[in-house]
């Protein structure tokens, strides 16, 4: 095996008996409608190539965002968007910076990439340390906002001067975009280091059809379109997230559910024991007063995953369950109930 990628472990896998996900903060309404009202009525020729750059759908993004289709890159989830990324910016050996705690895929990526991932901590807030972001010089420059697993938003202000001030390029990764209040998404022409990656996996409830796509100025998203694999979206996804986009009621929908239910769960695990943590998100990041393993097993024979972050740094004994609607809740919490009386 290639020396960069040898320490490499595979990604969670975990095997399911009928369980409910609560561990992967996809959206609890369940598969979006018109995606899957387009699929039920699906005639297409399966012999023909789709478009090499999913051209229909960068259309579709740029009505939404009142940006240009040139704006955008489309690929197979935001993780391919990352992967593009880096392939189109980095050298062998160059450095990656992103924070501890965020999404663990960055430093594979960036190491599968040859490059170098340093990991700079949060502050005690979860904010970022922006002076300590900086120093390492990094190439590429990555970060979760909303931040997974942690949950809150990064400041704008703080985003903004690490673009200001990085020579390299910055990632602001917004998987979790639609439920937040601030984004990035509109500056790309503003700043010319600025990557936004946004995903159809999440409130748009398409995890399945795996499509995601990058924001960037005209000049950095024709490099990253030169370097992306073409093709690498299928026909039927492109076509189903055409559909998705054109109905924002559904994404309004979720968001709204999401800003109800959140308060409730988030007290309920406090009534619980629980230290939670501010989320601007669908997830929320939570100390457990039990051992995480025990608490994420027992929940797992009772029928329910939620995610455990436990064993990592910055969130010992942390769990990171998803916000359901009340029913989900009200059956996790009471879940939550039983394997703490039996502890
Ligand atoms: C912060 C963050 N970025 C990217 C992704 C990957 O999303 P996609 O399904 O679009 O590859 C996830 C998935 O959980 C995530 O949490």
């Amino acid at each position: 095996m290639r020396s960069s990628t040898r320490k490499f472990e595979k990604y969670y896998n975990p095997q399911l008996h009928g369980e409910i996900r609560m561990d992967t903060n996809t959206n609890v309404l369940g598969s979006n409608p018109a995606a899957s009202e387009f699929l039920k009525h699906l005639d297409i020729d399966l012999n023909g190539y789709p478009n090499t750059y999913s051209d229909g759908l960068r259309g579709a993004l740029a009505d939404l965002y009142g940006l240009e289709a040139d704006n955008f890159i489309v690929g197979s989830g935001s993780d391919e968007m990352l992967d593009v990324s880096f392939k189109t910016f980095t050298e062998w050996g160059d450095t990656c910076v992103s924070p501890t705690p965020s999404y663990t895929l960055y430093n594979y990526f960036v190491e599968m990439n040859g490059g170098k991932a340093v990991n700079v901590d949060l502050d005690e807030d979860f904010q970022l340390d922006v002076d300590a972001m900086l120093k390492p010089k990094a190439k590429i420059m990555i970060m979760p906002s909303p931040n997974n697993p942690t949950g809150n938003c990064f400041r704008t202000k703080d985003i903004e001067e690490i673009l200001s001030r990085s020579e390299g390029i910055v990632i602001v990764d917004e998987a979790y975009g639609e439920y937040a209040r601030d984004s990035m998404v509109k500056r790309v022409n503003e700043f010319d280091n600025l990557i936004v990656l946004r995903t159809f996996s999440k409130a748009y409830a398409m995890a399945a059809l795996r499509v995601g796509y990058a924001i960037a100025s005209k000049p950095v998203a024709d490099m990253m379109t030169a370097v992306k694999i073409p093709y690498s979206l299928n026909m039927i996804s492109e076509l189903a997230a055409i559909e998705a986009v054109k109905d924002q009621d559904f994404v309004k929908k979720s968001v709204e559910l999401v800003n109800r239910e959140r308060p409730y769960l988030d007290a309920g695990l406090r009534k619980l024991g629980f230290e939670t943590y501010p989320s601007d998100s669908n997830f929320i990041l939570a100390k457990s007063p039990i051992d995480h393993a025990k608490l994420v097993s027992g929940l797992k024979e009772k029928g329910i995953l939620i995610r455990d972050f436990g064993t990592k740094r910055r969130t010992e004994n942390c769990v990171r369950p998803t916000v359901g609607t009340r029913e989900l809740n009200d059956l996790l919490l009471g879940k939550i109930q039983e394997v703490i009386d039996g502890c």
